[in-house]
C-alpha cells in the first residue's frame, strides 16, 4: 500500500530543494499531490514527470517577504498566510502525511497539520544560523517545527547541527539528496568538444565550471577573482538569479567579466536543464559559495560526472569531499587559494583525474536514489507507524 503524501513547497522557482523533492515525491505520484504557492520552471517540472499538483495562489504574498524584510511585511502577509493554512488544510484531511519542503511551507503547513492531527515532516534543506537567517525568523521556525513537526528531516549534518544548536528539539533524521548517476554517465559518453565549440571554447583552454543560481553567497564573483591568477582559463557559470533580489548581484557579475584581463574567457550560459553534459565538458567543476553551503547538490553531480571539483570548505560540503582523497577544499571567499588549488589540478592532470574517479565512486555509494527512498520511508514508517511498501 503506498503512502498519501501531501508535499508543500512555497517555491515555484526550482532551486536544488525542489530538484530534491521532484526525485523523491516521484514514487508516491499515483496517491500524493504536490501543493506549491506559485507557478514557475518547478510547476513545469511536476508537469513533465507526471506529479499531481496543485498551485495555491493565496500563498504568493508569502513569496513576498524576504530573508531581509521587516515586522511590517511579515504582518501584512498575515491574512494570505492565514487563507493558505486554511486551504492546505482543507487538502490534507485526505492524506496520511503532510510534508514541508521549505521554512515558507512550515507556516500552513504546521497549521493544517494541527489542524487536521495529519503528521508532518519538515525538510530542512537551510542552514538555520546567524550566517543565513535573521534571530526572529530562526526562532519562529524552529518553536513551530519543536510544536507541530512529528519528525524533522534534514539534508546534512551540518543541517541537523545548526537546528539542534538553535533550540530544535523534535526527532532528527538525516535524508541527504539522493542523485541519478545515469545522465551522467551518459554525459561523459559524449564528444566533450561538441559542447566547447557552443561556447566558444577552444578543446584545449581549461574549462572552470560554477552550476548554481546567481546569488551573492553563491560566490561566482571570487571565481571570476581567481581566474585573473589564472590567465589560460576560462569560465563557465551556469544558473539565472532566480530569486527576487538577485538581478543585480547578476549585472555586478556581468561588469566583473567585462574587465580587459577577463575578456573572452567569461561565458555566461544562463538556466540550463543538460547539466550532466555541461560538467563532463569542464576541466574542474568549482563551488564557490561565501557563506556555509546546507549540502550542496553541484558538489556532488561535479564528482558524478568525473570532474576533479575544488570547492568551499564549510557546512555540508565536507561530508562530500574528503580533501585531497576526493577533491579540495579552499576556505570560503578566498580567489587565491581558488585559483592555486585550480593550479595545482591543471598542473597535474592524472592526480586530478584520481581525485575525480574517487569523488565518483564515494557519491554512487552514498548518494544514490535508492538509498535516498530508503530513508524517507524510515521517517514515514516513523510518524505513521505504518510500514509501506513503496518505492
Ligand atoms: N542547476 C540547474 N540549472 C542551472 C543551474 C543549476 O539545473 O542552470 C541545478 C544544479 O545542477 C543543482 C541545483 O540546480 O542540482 C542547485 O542545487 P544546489 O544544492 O547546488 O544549490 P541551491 O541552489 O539549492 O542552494
Ligand atoms: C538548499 C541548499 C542546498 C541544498 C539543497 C537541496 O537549496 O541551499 O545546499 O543542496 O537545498 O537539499
Amino acid at each position: 500500500m503506498s503512502p498519501r503524501i501531501l508535499f508543500v513547497d512555497h517555491s515555484g522557482a526550482l532551486g536544488g530543494a525542489e530538484l530534491f523533492l521532484l526525485d523523491l515525491a516521484r514514487p508516491y505520484a499515483d496517491t500524493s499531490t504536490v501543493v506549491t504557492f506559485e507557478p514557475g520552471r518547478f510547476t513545469e517540472q511536476l508537469e513533465a514527470h507526471g506529479l499531481p499538483h496543485r498551485i495555491l495562489e493565496s500563498g504568493a504574498a508569502l513569496q513576498r517577504v524576504r530573508k531581509s524584510g521587516t515586522w511590517m511585511q511579515g504582518l501584512r502577509a498575515l491574512p494570505a498566510l492565514a487563507r493558505t493554512a486554511h486551504a492546505v488544510a482543507q487538502q490534507a484531511r485526505s492524506y496520511d502525511v503532510i510534508f514541508a519542503n521549505s521554512q515558507k511551507a512550515l507556516l500552513p503547513a504546521a497549521w493544517a497539520a494541527q489542524r487536521t492531527g495529519t503528521p508532518l515532516i519538515w525538510m530542512v534543506h537551510d542552514l538555520l544560523t546567524p550566517e543565513h537567517f535573521g534571530w526572529m525568523q530562526r526562532q519562529l521556525v524552529t518553536r513551530i517545527a519543536n510544536a507541530s513537526a512529528a519528525l524533522v528531516a534534514v539534508n546534512s549534518r551540518a543541517t541537523a547541527r545548526a537546528f539542534a544548536k538553535g533550540g530544535g528539539t523534535g526527532p532528527v533524521i538525516e535524508i541527504p539528496n539522493g542523485l541519478d548517476p545515469a545522465p551522467f554517465d551518459r554525459a561523459c559518453q559524449k564528444d566533450p568538444l561538441a559542447l566547447r565549440t557552443a561556447f566558444d571554447l577552444t578543446h584545449d583552454a581549461p574549462v572552470l565550471g560554477v552550476f548554481s543560481r546567481l546569488a551573492e553567497w553563491k560566490g561566482q564573483h571570487v571565481l571570476l577573482e581567481a581566474l585573473h591568477d589564472l590567465p589560460t582559463a576560462h569560465a563557465l557559470i551556469v544558473g539565472e538569479a532566480a530569486f527576487p533580489g538577485d538581478e543585480p548581484y547578476a549585472e555586478r557579475l556581468r561588469t566583473q567579466a567585462a574587465h580587459p584581463a577577463l575578456r573572452g574567457r567569461v561565458h555566461f550560459a544562463g538556466h540550463r536543464s543538460d547539466i550532466p553534459e555541461l560538467m563532463a565538458a569542464c576541466t574542474i567543476v568549482v563551488h564557490t559559495s561565501t557563506a556555509a553551503e546546507p549540502f550542496g547538490r553541484m558538489v556532488a553531480e561535479g564528482l558524478l560526472a568525473e570532474r576533479p571539483v575544488v570547492a568551499t570548505e564549510a557546512g555540508g560540503v565536507p561530508e562530500i569531499i574528503r580533501p585531497q582523497h576526493s577533491g579540495l577544499l579552499v576556505p570560503p571567499g578566498d580567489a587565491t587559494a581558488l585559483a592555486t588549488a585550480c593550479q595545482s589540478l591543471l598542473d597535474d592532470p592524472d592526480w586530478a583525474a584520481a581525485l575525480a574517479r574517487t569523488g565518483a565512486a564515494h557519491v554512487r555509494t552514498g548518494y544514490g536514489l535508492e538509498r535516498m527512498h530508503a530513508q524517507f520511508e524510515d521517517a514515514l514508517r516513523r510518524v505513521t507507524l505504518r510500514t509501506y511498501v513503496n518505492a
